[in-house]
């Protein structure tokens, strides 16, 4: 992983997309001053201007985007310059419809929006290609050039015949033979045995349930199609700017990749981070949401990451758009950088005044440079640069929470035994049980090496790999602490269900004999547990063989029965936990045996809701309450955002922030 770009400038970013080609030329001048003064330091500029640049087909207009690098250049403004391959010209899809993308019915996904084109299309890939290495011939040493921004958001995903050929040549790779194949995909099944290599499809709409392993499949190739996308453009900037690094920013917590295939091929990982549609800012899960999204850049990125795209006020995408409340973008955006943000962007600068977005809120808003969206803007600028003490530094952390898009993809489909079965939802009430905590915890893939971590939690992997296994048995071999959630171990990568219930490497890493059946809860429905603790979503019948039973099932079908158990292994401990345990119980056990394992709060006995991380040299407040709050320090230190010396204690107003160097 390539440093970031202003790591050895010692500052950190500062910006946003920047679409210029949205407004008269008369406008850009005002953008630059009002850039200048609020801190900007980083333009992302040209991710939607494809039809801008390549007016019709070979044709190029560069002169306005010479005119835009060098203006922000003579302001002292670097460019993230983006390549515009997310949004290909109408005249693509209406000359080569075969760039267009298919639904499972096999429905054209039209142009007139964005994100429409077919990963596996060679036009597609080949003016992409071919705009790209224009792009990098003209600008690759351009002075202003810091960042290459490739695509935007990957994510599409299509069932044409284009794919479907592209699936075909993907397996072969992946399996070399149709006997392998076949039996990959356990096609003995109704009948869906394959005899030629030209008869497999994409899982399109289908009369029932499609089979299982080839959805599994889709979804890998759908991810590494997307990444050759990815490779591509990236190959052709290196060749050109091999000083330059090359980043494609990721949509947070999002199912349609491999993040951590797509990661290791990156120069600087970046995300955007927009509430979870599930919870905004109205409520208490914005903040918990954004720092697990951000805990997951760091790990994909294994340090310093950049943050491509929030929302300085309201989006416009949920049912109800509600404005930021005075400080809460603030506090959001120290977040990332106490979570190892080396830079930190906005969707957009200017907000639009015609489009699909024209109601998302932009740094620059419509009400203009006097607006209290504006003022917030320029004041976060200025207090980005009493952070410099940090650029480039790493957040340390002894937990780490077991993560794979594999396993994601394998248990979200359907016919399984429970619909309530939610993986982010379960890796969310996990990773918020951590959080509420100030416990600091990095994700890994369940294959990583795992050496350095005092304690590993799997919240939920229903596929694991015979790696991951071997992998498990020899960290808590050696010495770890694994606590492993319900419903883990249970297919192979081929989603093949593993006999036993669970593998029976797992089974004797946490001391069971056996899982004999799945009891999912109903929605809504919980279970006593009968230390008090109750269960939610999920129980199981097991049978322990040398673990030892820490609390049963007090009621219910399984009342009497094992629901949580350890086990010492080797060194090491190992327990599971056969429910999702609700916050509080989840709480204590995670801080129990985080205690046990020597991992302990950043800040123990920080008030409810009080975020406390650590990077570098600085301690990292911040508070998510709507009211102030008095936070005892273990010992003094200097708010470097304020200049202020605390001694025994610091108050933080509502959303304040502190950032304290001892
Ligand atoms: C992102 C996207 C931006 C903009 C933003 C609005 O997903 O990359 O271009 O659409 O959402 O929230």
């Amino acid at each position: 992983m390539a440093a970031l770009p202003d790591a050895t400038r010692g500052r950190l970013l500062y910006g946003g997309d920047y679409n210029p080609e949205q407004w008269p030329e008369s406008v850009w001048p005002e953008d630059i001053r009002l850039m200048r003064e609020a801190g900007v330091n980083l333009a992302t500029v040209g991710v939607f201007s494809w039809a801008r640049l390549e007016p019709r087909p070979g044709a190029r207009e560069f002169g306005w985007l010479d005119r835009v690098l060098d203006l922000l250049h003579e302001g002292g403004i670097d460019v993230c310059l983006a390549t515009p391959t997310a949004s290909p010209p109408p005249w693509m899809g209406a000359r080569h419809p075969e760039t267009l993308p298919r639904d499972e019915h096999g429905r054209t996904v039209w142009y007139g929006s964005r994100n429409h084109f077919c990963a596996s299309s060679r036009v597609y890939r080949d003016y992409a290609r071919r705009i790209t290495e224009d792009l990098a011939r003209r600008y690759g040493s351009h002075p202003a050039l810091r960042l290459w921004h490739v695509n935007n958001e990957y994510g599409t995903h299509c069932w044409c015949d284009g794919s479907a050929a592209h699936f075909r040549e993907w397996l072969q790779e992946r399996y070399d033979t149709l006997g392998a194949l076949n039996e990959a995909w356990g096609t003995a099944f109704w009948s869906q045995r394959y005899d030629s290599w030209e008869e497999i499809i994409p899982p399109r709409r289908a009369q029932y349930l499609n089979n299982p392993a080839q959805q599994l499949d889709f979804h890998r190739f759908t991810s590494d199609a997307l990444l050759g996308c990815f490779t591509a453009e990236r190959d052709v900037l290196a060749a050109h700017s091999p000083d330059i690094p090359v980043t494609t920013n990721f949509m947070p917590l999002f199912s349609g990749q491999d993040g951590w295939a797509w990661a290791s091929e990156e120069d600087v990982v970046s995300v955007d981070v927009y509430p979870d549609p599930r919870a905004g800012w109205e409520d208490a899960a914005g903040a918990p949401h954004g720092a697990l999204v951000q805990d997951l850049t760091r790990s994909q990125a294994r340090g310093p990451w950049l943050l491509m795209e929030q929302a300085a006020g309201p989006v416009n995408w949920r049912g109800v758009n509600h404005p930021k409340p005075d400080g809460l973008m603030r506090l959001w955006s120290l977040q990332a950088v106490a979570r190892g943000a080396d830079g930190i962007c906005f969707f957009q600068w200017r907000q639009s005044r015609q489009g699909s977005e024209k109601f998302h809120s932009a740094m620059l808003p419509h009400a203009g440079e006097h607006s209290r969206l504006f003022r917030q803007v320029r004041a976060l600028g200025s207090e980005l640069t009493r952070l410099t003490d940090v650029v480039g530094d790493q957040v340390p952390a002894g937990i780490a929470l077991l993560h794979d898009w594999e396993s994601w993809w394998a248990d979200g489909q359907d016919g399984r035994p429970s619909a309530g079965l939610d993986y982010p939802a379960t890796l969310t009430a996990w990773y918020q049980a951590l959080w509420e905590q100030n416990l600091t915890c990095d994700f890994a893939h369940p294959e990583a090496t795992l050496d350095g971590y005092r304690l590993v939690v799997i919240p939920h992997l229903y596929l694991l790999t015979d790696a991951a296994l071997d992998n498990l048995t020899a960290y808590v071999r050696a010495g770890g602490t694994l606590i492993c959630g319900f419903f883990t171990g249970v297919a192979d990568a081929d989603d093949r269900i593993r006999e036993g219930g669970v593998d029976s490497r797992l089974r004797l890493l946490l001391g069971l004999t056996t899982v004999h059946e799945w009891w999912p809860l109903d929605e809504d429905a919980s279970v006593r547990l009968d230390n008090g603790a109750r269960g939610t979503v999920w129980s199981e019948d097991l049978e322990t063989d040398t673990a030892t039973t820490l609390a049963v099932y007090a009621e219910g079908e399984l009342a009497g029965r094992p629901a949580l158990t350890r086990h010492t292994f080797g060194t090491g401990v190992a327990l599971y936990v056969s429910t999702l345990l609700e916050r509080p119980a989840l709480r204590t056990l995670l801080a129990d045996a985080a205690a046990a394992a020597g991992v302990l709060p950043v800040l123990p006995g920080a008030p409810a809701g009080v975020e406390a991380v650590r990077r570098g040299p600085l301690l990292f407040l911040l508070n998510h309450n709507r009211e102030p709050v008095t936070v005892p320090l273990p010992q003094p230190g200097t708010d470097v955002l304020t200049g202020t010396r605390h001694e025994e204690e610091v108050t933080l107003d509502r959303y304040g922030v502190a950032a304290l160097r001892s």
